[in-house]
């Protein structure tokens, strides 16, 4: 049953011209991983590598992303990956908040079908239209919050770990509460 929704929801996505995004894109990037998934990460939206690809976080930044989730001990195919704007916005600029609000309600229908445990939302980009939309990722990033039974933790985007290596040790800090979360969730499951 949920793969005739997902069905349906590729059908929509493909060919989506909800907003101007769709203009110089090469492909949409829907996400993917385990549909059943505790876990979804969610970035920003497609790079170039992306959106030649098809596929979320496979460039430099999608490379670190893979380290990070293999450090606590998955591999990318137990996990989703998703972005919040399922097209490549040129020059890989941030999301403008229409394009953001038209592509949201497909982020909205991959959660309902996953119904993951657990959100990382990767950078400040993903914790404002996830839950906060006055979120200071440098503030708030590794601090828990619970939204209607799902836990969410917002943390460092791969690519600003990669402008400044510095931010890496925080990064793990909250990749070590992510694997704690998921293993206390797990116990009383
Ligand atoms: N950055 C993102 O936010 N998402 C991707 O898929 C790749 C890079």
């Amino acid at each position: 049953m949920t793969r005739y929704y997902w069905k349906e929801l590729y059908s929509e996505i493909e060919g989506c011209r909800r907003c101007r995004l769709c203009e110089q894109r090469t492909n949409i990037v829907i996400g993917e991983g385990d549909p059943e998934a505790a876990i979804m990460f969610i970035g920003e939206g497609p790079g170039r590598d992306e959106d030649l690809s098809g596929r979320p976080f496979v460039g430099r930044a999608g490379q670190l992303l893979d380290k990070m989730i293999n450090a606590i001990g998955f591999k990318r195919d137990e996990v989703y990956i998703a972005n919040v704007v399922k097209c490549r916005p040129p020059n890989n600029r941030t999301p403008e908040e229409s394009e953001a609000a038209a592509c949201l309600p497909y982020l909205r229908a991959q959660f309902a079908l996953i119904r993951p445990e657990i959100i990382v939302c990767l950078g400040a980009t993903a914790a404002k239209y996830v839950y906060d939309s006055n979120v200071r990722i440098t503030k708030d990033r590794g601090v828990w919050k619970e939204k209607k039974g799902v836990w969410i933790l917002p943390t460092y985007h791969p690519a600003a770990l990669l402008r400044d290596e510095s931010k890496k040790r925080e990064a793990w800090e909250d990749m070590q509460k992510l694997k704690q979360k998921y293993d206390e969730i797990a116990q009383n499951t």
